[in-house]
């Protein structure tokens, strides 16, 4: 029988997947035991710390359900979820608008909305207008792009976060019209916490880490013939632009609030989505 070295458990451990015929799962999984190996080794990881990881992804779990993803904030506030983004975005053509982090708040089957509906409801706050249009990378207007888009209330919270959390608030569906464009109304939404009375908040307060996001407004566009964009437009000037607790802001989608054309009383925020069609990653691949 062979002596266990740490060296040597790493090598078996890769060897014992060598019959798998998943080439792809091998490749990752040999990838992450000798990163998780090479980890352990390098902080000489203590049997009570191993113990901590353990108990603290045990409880990154129980806080998991349908209207909570703890594990999802845990890969965001690592910062996995910002740098998958960008590798799977990485080749888009150069005018094809820059993704953004999904989030946790994302819900299937807002309600739709007519052109200049309001999506918060009235509620409280400055009020905002946000247009632009939809168009493909050659500068033509995507018709019937059917636009999801949610955003925290003026105070910071999102519709799922509050008691009555069947509600859809501060969310909604519009179509383009022929010419590509869109336009709703809502409020000016705020800079926010992520969900921080869980383990993963307690993980930032002892990294000496604050929770906030800067202040956005998120989209996810999808029409026939292009690869659905999701995305989120973030305010200029806000505080957390630099430090996002997510790293999800990018400079490209900065917008500035100005002063609404159609109603002098509301900020607007103007932007123009751009979307990759759906044959122009392979044509690259091709090419
Ligand atoms: C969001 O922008 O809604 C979000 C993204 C990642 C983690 C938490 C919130
Ligand atoms: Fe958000």
């Amino acid at each position: 029988m062979k002596t266990l070295t740490a060296a040597g458990i790493t090598r078996d451990a890769i060897a014992r997947i060598s019959k798998s015929k998943n080439r792809r799962l091998k490749q990752i999984v040999r990838a992450l035991t000798n990163h998780l190996h090479d980890f352990a080794r390098e902080v000489k990881l203590t049997p009570e710390e191993w113990w901590a990881g353990i108990q603290f992804l045990t409880v990154v779990g129980h806080m998991t359900d349908e209207k909570r993803q703890e594990f999802i904030l845990l890969s965001d506030t690592l910062g996995l979820s910002a740098i998958v983004d960008l590798m799977a975005n990485r080749n888009h053509q150069s005018n094809a608008t820059d993704s953004s982090l999904l989030g946790p708040f994302f819900r299937e089957g807002a309600p739709l909305f007519p052109v200049d509906g309001d999506i918060s409801h009235g509620a409280p706050g400055d009020k905002l207008i946000v247009a632009g249009l939809v168009l493909n990378t050659d500068g033509e207007p995507i018709a019937d792009a059917l636009i999801d888009t949610w955003q925290s209330s003026a105070d910071g919270i999102y519709d799922l976060q509050q008691a009555d959390s069947d509600e859809m608030n501060f969310r909604g569906r519009l179509r383009t019209g022929a010419d590509g464009r869109f336009r709703f109304r809502s409020v000016k939404p705020s800079s926010y916490p992520v969900p921080s009375d869980g383990p993963v908040g307690k993980m930032l307060r002892a990294l000496a880490r604050h929770p906030y996001r800067p202040a956005h407004v998120h989209f996810r566009i999808a029409a026939p013939g292009y690869r659905t964009l999701t995305t989120a437009l973030y305010i200029s000037g806000d505080r957390y632009l630099d430090s996002d607790v997510v790293f999800g802001a990018k400079k490209s989608l900065v917008v500035n609030y100005r002063r609404s054309r159609t109603n002098g009383a509301a900020s607007a925020i103007e932007f123009d989505f751009v979307l990759n069609s759906r044959e122009s990653r392979k044509k690259r691949k091709r090419g």
